[in-house]
C-alpha cells in the first residue's frame, strides 16, 4: 500500500471510531448500582431462588431439584467473582439460554422487577465475599496490542498481517492460566512467514516464502490492585522471552529478553473504558538487540446490541516504544479497531484493527491485526452459541 493509501486509511478511521465511541449512550442497565438493601435480596433470593440454587448458594441437592444438571457453586470465588453483574443479570431476566445456558434456568423478566433482580444479585455476591478477586467488572475488552490487568483463564490466537512492502504473516498463540485470586501465568508461542528479501529481482513465488517458529515467552501476572467501587485494577508481570526462534530466518531476537511492564484498567462513565501498559525490553545480549521502554494506551467503550445482546467495543490504540539509546527517536503506532463478542455465552470474541505507523512510515510497515479470543473457563469452544 503507498503512502497515500495509508494516509487515506489514517484519516476515514478516526472519526468512524469516534462516531462510534461517542454516538448516544447504550441502553446500560447492567452496571448501574443501586443502593440496595441486602435484607430484601435475601428474602427474594430465598422465594425465588434457592430451592434450585440452595439456602447456601451452592446449589440444592439433586434429590431436590429434580435434574442432574450441575448448579453452579455462587460461593466458588474463583468461580463466582469473575461474572460481571450484566451476565447474571441477563440469565436471571431472560433465563439460561440468553447466556447459552440450559432453560432449567428460569427467565424472571416477568416475575421480577430489575431493581429486585439487582438486591438478588448482590445478595449472590455474599456468598463468596472475599474481596481478593478482582470482580468480572474490571474485566475490560481486551484490545489488540496493550495487555490488559485482569488475570486471565483464556487462550487467544492472533495474527498480523504487513500489508504493504516486504510482506509478511506472524501468528500468535497466547495461553493464559490463572492461579490464586490475582495471580495469572502465560505463555506465549509465536510462529510465522516472511517473504526473503529478493530485492525485486525475482517474480514473487512461494518459495520465497520462510516458515518458523518465533521467541517463545513465559510470563507470570499480578494484580496488585484493585477497587470495585472507583473500578480501577493494576497489575505488574514478568515476562522471559526465550530465543527459540530462528534468527537467520528473520524470527527472533536470538537472545533471553526479559520484559518486566505493568498494566492499568479503569472503567469510565458510559461504559467507556480506558487501560494502558508500560514496560521495557532488556535483552540479555545487547549487541543483537537493543534495550527499549514502551508504553501503550486504549480508550474504549462498548455497546450492548438489544438489552442482553452482542456488544461491540470500538477502541483506539496508541503505541509508543523508543530504543534506550541516546539520540533514539519515539516511534509511535495507531490501532482504530473493533472488538465483538461472537456467542451467547460471549466467552468467544473477535478483535479486527490495522496498526497504522505514526513515525518513519518508510521503515515500517501498515499491518492488518486480527484476534480470536476464548475465555476457556467460561465453558467449551463450542459451548453456548
Ligand atoms: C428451577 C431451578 C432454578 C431456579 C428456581 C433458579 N435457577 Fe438459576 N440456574 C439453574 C440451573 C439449572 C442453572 C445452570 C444452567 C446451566 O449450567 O446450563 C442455573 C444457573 C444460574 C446462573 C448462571 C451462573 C453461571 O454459570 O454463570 C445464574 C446467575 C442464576 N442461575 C441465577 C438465578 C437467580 C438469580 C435465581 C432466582 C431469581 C435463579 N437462578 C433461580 C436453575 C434454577
Amino acid at each position: 500500500m503507498d503512502k497515500k493509501n495509508r494516509n487515506g486509511i489514517l484519516i476515514a478511521s478516526f472519526p468512524v471510531i469516534g462516531l462510534l465511541m461517542f454516538a448516544p449512550a447504550p441502553s446500560a442497565e447492567s452496571r448501574q448500582n443501586p443502593e440496595i438493601s441486602n435484607s430484601q435480596g435475601e428474602t427474594l433470593y430465598r422465594s425465588a431462588c434457592s430451592s434450585c440454587h440452595g439456602t447456601d448458594g451452592r446449589g440444592a441437592p439433586q434429590y431436590r431439584v429434580g435434574f442432574d444438571l450441575p448448579l453452579p457453586d455462587f460461593s466458588d470465588c474463583s468461580f463466582a467473582s469473575r461474572e460481571p453483574d450484566s451476565d447474571w443479570l441477563a440469565i436471571a431476566h431472560d433465563g439460561g439460554p440468553a447466556r447459552g445456558f440450559s432453560e432449567l434456568m428460569p427467565a424472571f423478566g416477568e416475575a421480577l422487577s430489575f431493581g429486585e433482580m439487582k438486591s438478588i444479585l448482590s445478595y449472590i455476591r455474599s456468598f463468596c465475599g472475599n474481596e481478593d478477586w478482582p470482580p468480572g467488572e474490571l474485566n475490560l475488552p481486551k484490545s489488540l496490542v496493550t495487555e490488559k490487568a485482569y488475570p486471565e483463564d483464556e487462550a487467544v490466537y492472533s495474527l498480523a498481517v504487513d500489508v504493504e512492502g516486504l510482506t509478511g504473516v506472524s501468528n500468535k498463540i497466547v495461553y493464559e492460566k490463572r492461579f490464586g485470586a490475582r495471580n495469572q501465568f502465560e505463555l506465549t508461542v509465536p510462529f510465522g512467514w516472511a517473504e526473503k528479501d529478493v530485492s525485486g529481482t525475482q517474480e514473487p513465488s512461494a518459495e520465497n516464502w520462510l516458515g518458523g517458529l518465533g521467541d517463545i515467552a513465559v510470563g507470570v501476572k499480578r494484580a496488585f490492585f484493585h477497587n470495585a467501587r472507583t473500578g480501577t485494577i493494576f497489575s505488574a508481570t514478568g515476562e522471559i522471552v526465550l530465543p527459540t526462534g530462528d534468527r537467520e530466518k528473520g524470527f527472533g531476537k536470538g537472545t533471553t529478553v526479559f520484559e518486566p511492564f505493568v498494566s492499568f484498567g479503569q472503567v469510565l462513565p458510559s461504559e467507556f473504558f480506558f487501560q494502558s501498559q508500560a514496560g521495557f525490553e532488556l535483552p540479555a545480549d545487547t549487541d543483537r538487540s537493543g534495550r527499549e521502554a514502551f508504553w501503550r494506551l486504549v480508550l474504549g467503550r462498548s455497546f450492548t446490541s438489544g438489552r442482553f445482546g452482542r456488544s461491540w467495543s470500538p477502541m483506539f490504540e496508541v503505541l509508543a516504544a523508543r530504543e534506550l539509546e541516546s539520540g533514539q527517536k519515539v516511534q509511535w503506532d495507531m490501532v482504530p479497531q473493533m472488538q465483538v463478542t461472537l456467542n451467547r455465552r460471549q466467552h468467544i470474541m473477535a478483535n479486527v484493527g490495522v496498526r497504522l505507523p505514526l513515525t518513519d512510515g518508510d521503515m515500517r510497515d501498515t499491518q492488518l491485526l486480527f484476534y480470536l479470543l476464548w475465555d476457556w473457563f467460561d465453558g467449551g469452544f463450542f459451548e453456548g452459541w
